[in-house]
């Protein structure tokens, strides 16, 4: 955008220029063409004040001898009259393109010749008579005009008049040209001026703006300098903050760990005393004694579930991860044998894809799989036919170029409307009447889930079953699994 406005200013100013130049040789021929004109008319006035000269030398060199009768005077007359002719031609050549001028000399030329038959005949009389002419014939021959006619001076000054008008005219017509020249090469120049001061304004803009870019360039490394030094104690600092932190944690896993480990003894006891007391003193008891120690050993046993799992959520987040490569497909066939075992009265159908490989710690995901299929289980405990599915799909969408393994059963399922409470730990979204549980278990499935950089999300519908969903890290990520 610049530059083009740059380059047309130039080109305007140098479009400019030239055209002054033009004018200027415009001008100088007009000037020399005057000054032809000049010297052309000097040279005819020349000639004419010639021919005066000598029509005026010749009629005195006869005055002379018409007085004196010296014959040397009869001979400076024939020297005067010489040249006039060749004086006359001289001028018919210069004025040969002007026909007035022409008709005026051939006139003029008749006029001399009466001017000098006049003189001739008075040179004639003194040779005849030998005595000086009486003042009457005197006069007859040395008239300007001896036929009364126009004199041959005027003729000449008509002629002359004639050229200083047409100089006059040209000169004042070159003058007129002149001013005009003149004004226009002024304008010219003063525009050429502006825009040869636009131009370079614009290219001291020009530098201006590539100084300031330089400028702005310096600042901005200065910027960036005090960016990369900020970032970096930035980074420190959230490199101290997340040691801090990890610190915190550890101690807080550490705190609820051996609060859980702590209660199990004390919990133990009345666990063991209770049954005791059911066991031994029965028969000493009424019926609501006897309620009341089993509504006991149920808390207890309630207690005891808990702290399990809260020992186990603990256990979760301070276990290493110790990554490897295995088959998942055994490991859900393994849990579900487990969960057969413990309730044997139930009849469920596991349809596991065999096969299935991944890569990450086998205990953790060996726990993720017990609380994930130990729910399917529960809540399939009101389904007849209960189905348990386990598998793997291509994920899409956000979890393009992933695998995801899911856990699906046809039992209780839940409210879409809660799904996000089903992580947090202790939230239950149905009653510990129909289905007794902790509220710990997915939030252990979400955190190992965490640990291994992949995310798990649940869908459901209330008496059409639930599937739970996870992936193990996204794509590049099963690396991090395995560091
Ligand atoms: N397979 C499932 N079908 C229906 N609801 C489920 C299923 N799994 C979990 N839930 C819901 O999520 C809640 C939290 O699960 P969980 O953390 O395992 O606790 P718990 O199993 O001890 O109840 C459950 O109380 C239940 O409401
Ligand atoms: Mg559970």
């Amino acid at each position: 955008m610049r530059t083009g406005k740059y380059r047309l200013a130039m080109a305007a100013a140098m479009l400019i220029v030239a055209f002054n130049a033009w004018l200027a040789i415009r001008a100088l021929h007009a000037f020399f063409d005057v000054q032809n004109w000049r010297a052309h008319t000097f040279e005819v006035l020349v000639h004419t004040k010639t021919v005066e000269a000598d029509v005026s030398k010749s009629t005195a060199a006869v005055r002379a001898y018409l007085i004196s009768g010296d014959p040397l005077y009869k001979s400076r007359y024939n020297d005067a009259t010489a040249d006039i002719d060749r004086e006359l031609d001289a001028i018919k050549t210069l004025t040969v393109d002007n026909n007035t001028q022409q008709e005026r000399l051939a006139y003029t030329r008749q006029r001399i010749l009466v001017r000098m038959s006049a003189l001739q005949t008075g040179i004639a009389m003194r040779d005849a008579t030998h005595e000086m002419l009486g003042p009457v014939s005197l006069m007859a021959v040395l008239t300007d005009s001896p036929d009364h006619g126009p004199t041959v001076a005027y003729c000449l000054q008509q002629m002359e008049n004639e050229e200083n008008r047409l100089l006059n005219d040209r000169t004042a017509a070159s003058l007129r040209a002149r001013s005009v020249v003149v004004w226009t090469f002024v304008a010219a120049s003063l525009l050429a001026i502006l825009l040869l001061g636009a131009t370079a304004e614009l290219g001291i803009r020009a530098v201006r703006d590539r100084q300031a870019l330089i400028n702005s360039e310096a600042e901005i490394r200065v910027l960036n300098e005090e960016l990369r030094i900020t970032n970096t104690s930035l980074e420190e600092r959230v490199e101290q903050r997340t040691k801090e932190l990890a610190n915190t944690n550890q101690e807080l896993e550490a705190f609820s760990y051996s609060v859980s480990h702590d209660l199990r003894a004390p919990l133990r006891t009345i666990d063991g005393f209770s049954l005791a007391l059911s066991e031994d003193y029965a028969d000493k008891l009424d019926e609501t004694g006897r309620d009341y120690i089993t509504r006991v050993r149920g808390g207890v046993q309630r207690m005891g579930l808990l702290i399990d799992s809260l020992l186990q959520l603990s256990r979760v987040t301070r276990m290493d991860l110790q990554s490897e490569r295995f088959d998942i497909s055994q490991v859900a066939s393994l849990v579900f044998g487990e969960l057969e075992a413990l309730d044997k009265d139930r009849s469920v159908e596991l349809v596991a894809q065999p096969g299935v490989l991944v890569v990450g710690d086998p205990r953790l995901i060996r726990i993720a799989l017990e609380n994930l299929m130990g729910n399917a289980w529960k809540f399939t405990s009101k389904t007849p036919n209960a189905l348990i599915q386990f598998g793997s799909m291509p994920g899409t969408g956000e979890y393009e170029g992933t695998t995801v393994y899911f856990v699906r059963d046809n039992g209780a399922g839940f409210d879409m409307q809660y799904v996000d409470r089903l992580f947090t730990a202790f939230q239950r979204l149905h009653g510990d009447r129909d289905f007794k549980g902790s509220g710990i278990g997915l939030a252990t499935v979400s955190r190992i889930i965490r640990r291994h950089h992949g995310s798990i999300w649940a869908e459901g519908q209330i008496g059409q079953g639930a599937t739970f969903y996870f992936t193990l890290g996204g794509p590049g990520a099963d690396v991090n699994a395995r560091a």
